[in-house]
């Protein structure tokens, strides 16, 4: 880090600067849902879009971010690509569950990290629908925030006694064989858990494991913006948060599990993935 700029990298002041920003896109993206079908694109594959309400929240995120804090950096899945000088770099998706948010489905995000020196010390995901608001800093916690209850909720997981016992959401990639190899490993999965959950959000199902909603959560293959702020939120309401074992958490396969069940759940992951 720049030692000019570390004093205005406080976990505390970032976290503030994201949530003030993800309210804001919060309310571009809710404006733009009557709408969102009428400009839509593909990426990676015929079913990977964006609207072109991503890009005015991703526009909108780096405009606020980078008024607030010029030298910082940024990356976004919608291209926002910028090194900055001050050691921190924002990790941006403007909406996390683009599907959802194209029919309507009440599962999409905006999720902003903040890391420094390539450490995510700050992280919320707000989710557009329900207002539900995720946060976390390095070290203090993740609490959620709610409407109509006037104090956040520090987060703590849950607690499954088995395997047998674990809900367990997972998500899938855009390309065909990603698809096709996540579908067989899913397919042996669901007779050895409760059941499997498949919301269309990583970052809300990162969160939602942080809250107790859901024990486990998996998924191959994500992007850096997908994951930087929910996996925060996850590690910091104590659950497990990791990759395969000799892997980092992402590369390839991200992990959040409760820590009654993590050491079995990896287990099977690992027995599946190499069957
Ligand atoms: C997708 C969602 C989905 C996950 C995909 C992501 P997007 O992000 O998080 O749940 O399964 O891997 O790409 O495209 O909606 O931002
Ligand atoms: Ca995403
Ligand atoms: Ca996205």
């Amino acid at each position: 880090m720049n030692p000019s700029s570390a004093g205005h990298a406080d976990p505390e002041a970032l976290l503030a600067l994201a949530v003030a920003t993800a309210r804001e896109a919060a309310d571009l993206v809710a404006r733009g849902r009557a709408t969102a079908a009428e400009h839509v694109d593909v990426k990676s594959s015929p079913v990977d879009v964006v609207t072109a309400v991503d890009t005015a929240s991703e526009e909108l995120i780096v405009g606020r971010l980078l008024g607030a804090r010029p030298d910082d950096g940024v990356l976004g899945e919608e291209g926002a690509d910028r090194a900055g000088t001050s050691g921190v770099r924002w990790v941006i998706d403007p909406i996390d569950g683009t599907v959802n948010f194209l029919y309507d489905l009440p599962a999409y995000a905006v999720s902003i990290a903040a890391e420094v020196d390539g450490e995510v010390v700050a992280g919320v995901v707000l989710n557009v629908t329900t207002a539900e608001l995720y946060t976390a800093t390095k070290g203090g916690g993740a609490h959620l925030s709610s409407p109509g209850r006037p104090d956040p909720v520090r987060l703590a997981g849950s607690r499954p006694v088995s395997l047998e016992q674990t809900l367990v959401a997972t998500g899938f990639g855009y390309r065909v064989e990603q698809r096709r190899a996540q579908g067989a490993v899913v397919a042996q999965l669901l007779p050895r858990i409760r059941d499997i959950r498949r919301h269309g959000s990583s970052a809300l199902d990162l969160c939602t494991v942080a809250t107790g909603r859901l024990d486990a959560y998996y998924e191959l293959d994500l992007n850096p913006w997908d994951h930087a702020a929910g996996a925060l939120v996850a590690a910091e309401a104590g659950l497990v948060v990791t990759g395969l074992p000799g892997s980092s958490f992402g590369a390839p396969m991200a992990i959040a599990a409760a820590p009654s069940i993590a050491a079995p759940f990896i287990d099977l992951l690992v027995e599946l993935h190499s069957s």
